[in-house]
């Protein structure tokens, strides 16, 4: 096989992994899961389970991709034996239907930008001009542009195209963010938003844990893109023995600020223009938050950097989720990049027609956002989980331990965190999330 490329620097590496991590599950996602799951609640179950669940599963992916050389597919194949060699396909597949989605999404939030430079949010109503950006031939469109957007970073390869583009794009999205939630503590909001946000009610979480803890379990995979081998693709690049402990541990801790940061933008900005009747969900930041920048002063502009900042982080995720498929077609099939690349945009984009053309409704977003998000993530983790924790324990702990000088027994902590509660917790999850989206189909189409 030919030499694989490798990252320029450490860096690149730890730029592209938080620049997948950060993306519309930290901007779009997150605020509106705070709001559905009771505020500030939400966010410590969340915590919790980014620590004890996702950065365990982040390493298991990192010292499968490293170990193999090779996309998830490919991965599974040379490790593992029997049923094991199959389950890189779990991951093409969520690859496939998560980008189909995620771009459709993020077309709508590239024409919300230049609909705040327009100085336009809200017009004819806030709701009424959500369905028409998201439906019908204008949100075909932009699903277009986005995906030709993707193609073209990916075309460019590991070092060209990946890791040039995140040195840029992650320090911007950081910086700009930054600045707007010093902006959003100047409202006059902000005291109140605060209060809602940072204070968590225990009561809260527990009387509606069943329905907190798959969310937020959900959320934590899909905001550090676990579950389907985005990690252990990027690590298979990685051409050195790193300490993957230690540049886990500053990935799970940026795209954590930074899910964080987003809600002390939108709160306040929610809280100012005293919206009371605040649609949750998916249309939450296009709806609700559309609405109330266009209630408060400068809020075209604000707006349009807020969208701007959600666009650039979408666009570094979903080049990750491109390169797990296209490092499939490389290593597996011995296409060529540029064709391999362009041919996946173009299927990519057909798949995610149904989502980006409905009309009214968003119904097929919750059909396939349901299926790759809550279910084949958690399955992707939980199947991680049991071959590292169970299986191939040795190779586990011999990779990992490989830039860490004094792993000690922190490799046992690690197969046993991955071993018990993970597992468990994963278990459990699966089986909750399994029931709702059945009900969800049933409520849709039944
Ligand atoms: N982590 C990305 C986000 O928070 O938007 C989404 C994502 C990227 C999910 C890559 C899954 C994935 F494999």
């Amino acid at each position: 096989m030919a030499q694989r490329e490798s990252w320029a620097t450490r860096a690149g590496f730890i730029l592209a992994a938080v620049g997948s991590a950060v993306g519309l599950g930290n901007i779009w996602r997150f605020p509106y899961q705070v709001g559905e799951y009771g505020g500030a609640a939400f966010l410590v179950v969340y915590l919790l389970l980014v620590a004890l669940i996702g950065f365990p599963v982040m390493l298991v992916e990192f010292t499968i991709g490293r170990r193999t050389e090779r996309n998830p597919v490919g991965a599974l194949k040379q490790i593992g034996e029997g049923a094991w060699t199959k389950v890189g396909w779990v991951f093409v597949l969520a690859g496939f239907v998560i980008l189909s989605y995620y771009s459709v999404v993020a077309g709508w939030i590239l024409r919300y930008t230049a609909i705040g430079l327009q100085g336009n949010y809200a017009a004819g109503g806030a709701g009424a001009q959500f369905m028409s950006v998201a439906g019908g031939m204008d949100s075909v469109v932009t699903h277009a542009i986005f995906m030709a957007a993707i193609v073209t970073v990916v075309a460019f390869g590991i070092q060209q195209g990946i890791e040039f583009s995140v040195k840029l794009m992650v320090p911007a999205i950081i910086a700009l963010l930054i600045g707007l939630a010093v902006y959003a503590g100047t409202l006059s909001g902000a005291g109140e938003a605060y209060a809602y946000y940072l204070s968590p009610d225990l009561g809260t979480i527990a009387a509606n844990w069943t329905e907190i803890l798959p969310a937020a379990a959900a959320q934590a995979f899909f905001t550090l893109s676990l579950g389907m081998g985005v990690m252990i693709t990027y690590a298979s690049y990685l051409g050195e023995d790193r300490n993957l402990a230690k540049d886990g541990t500053i990935i799970v801790a940026l795209d954590t600020a930074i899910a964080f940061t987003a809600g002390l933008v939108a709160f306040p900005v929610l809280y100012t223009a005293e919206l009371t009747d605040v649609a949750a969900g998916p249309s939450f930041i296009f709806v609700s938050l559309a609405q109330a920048f266009s209630n408060i002063p400068f809020g075209g502009i604000i707006g349009a950097i807020f969208f701007a900042i959600v666009t650039i982080a979408a666009l570094s995720s979903a080049i990750s989720i491109m390169e797990v498929v296209v490092s499939y077609l490389i290593d597996e099939h011995g296409v060529d990049r540029l064709p391999a690349t362009i041919a996946l945009g173009v299927v990519i984009f057909v798949v995610g027609l149904p989502v980006a053309y409905e009309p009214e409704g968003l119904n097929w977003l919750v059909v396939y956002d349901g299926f790759a998000n809550s279910i084949l993530l958690i399955l992707g983790g939980l199947l991680l989980a049991i071959y590292i924790g169970w299986v191939a324990t040795d190779l586990g702990i011999e990779e990992l331990g490989k830039g860490i000088h004094n792993l000690g027994s922190w490799g046992m902590v690690w197969i046993w965190t991955l071993r018990v509660p993970v597992i468990i917790v994963l278990l459990i999850v699966l089986t909750q999330n399994t029931i709702g989206y059945y009900e969800s189909l049933v409520g849709i189409f039944g």
